[in-house]
């Protein structure tokens, strides 16, 4: 089994979507000890903005071919304005390639990545429940869910910590999101 660990964060070791990524793959690895993981930290060595000679460059490719590998992907990410921060942007323009990831058919769209598993340690600062004025401006796990489905993913494990910026929420946010990450399935 191979499993694919990305981080966004610029933060450091004060960053809570770090803490509950390798909290998730930890748990993978207590379940499937053989696991190999493939780690790629896209704060430390940002994918540059997609140009056209980036499009065809070998780290673009080696980006495309790790994900096509991998059998499960945690991704570590904040919510950065409302939605991704721009190095898993970067990161997604490198992976959902036509004819690799999908393919436009007669039927539509296909996607052609299904069968893995996607788990996202997200953090955000403020709170965005279904139903309240704030739930508009969730374009975070919202996108993330869209993008995967696209490529036919159907099924993203959401593992959040809401509050992060609001210091008496933090603490219990970040670590209930850790506990929920260390019983994730097998
Ligand atoms: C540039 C930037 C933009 C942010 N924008 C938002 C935002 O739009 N909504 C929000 O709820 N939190 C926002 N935050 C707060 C982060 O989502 C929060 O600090 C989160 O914990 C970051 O993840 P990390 O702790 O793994 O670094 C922002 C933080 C930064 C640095």
């Amino acid at each position: 089994m191979k499993i694919l660990h990305l981080d966004t964060s610029i933060n450091g070791d004060a960053s809570a979507s770090r803490r509950i990524s390798a909290e998730a793959v930890r748990r993978l690895l207590s379940q499937h000890p053989e696991a190999e993981v493939i780690r790629r930290d896209l704060a430390e060595a940002p994918l540059p903005h997609l140009t056209l000679a980036e499009f065809a460059s070998g780290e673009s490719q080696a980006a495309l071919a790790e994900f096509k590998a991998a059998d499960v992907v945690v991704i570590g990410t904040g919510m950065y304005n409302f939605t991704i921060p721009t190095q898993l942007k970067a990161w997604i323009d490198r992976i959902l390639i036509a004819g690799q990831t999908f393919r436009y058919s007669e039927a539509g769209v296909e996607g052609l990545a299904g069968g893995k598993r996607v788990i996202v340690a997200l953090a955000r600062g403020g709170y965005y429940p279904e139903g309240s004025p704030m739930a508009p401006l969730e374009h975070a796990e919202t996108y993330l869910r869209a993008v995967f489905a696209f490529i036919g993913i159907d099924t993203v494990e959401i593992v959040a910590a809401d509050g992060t910026a609001l210091p008496p929420a933090r603490d219990e946010s970040i670590s209930r999101a850790e506990e929920r990450a260390a019983s994730l399935a097998a």
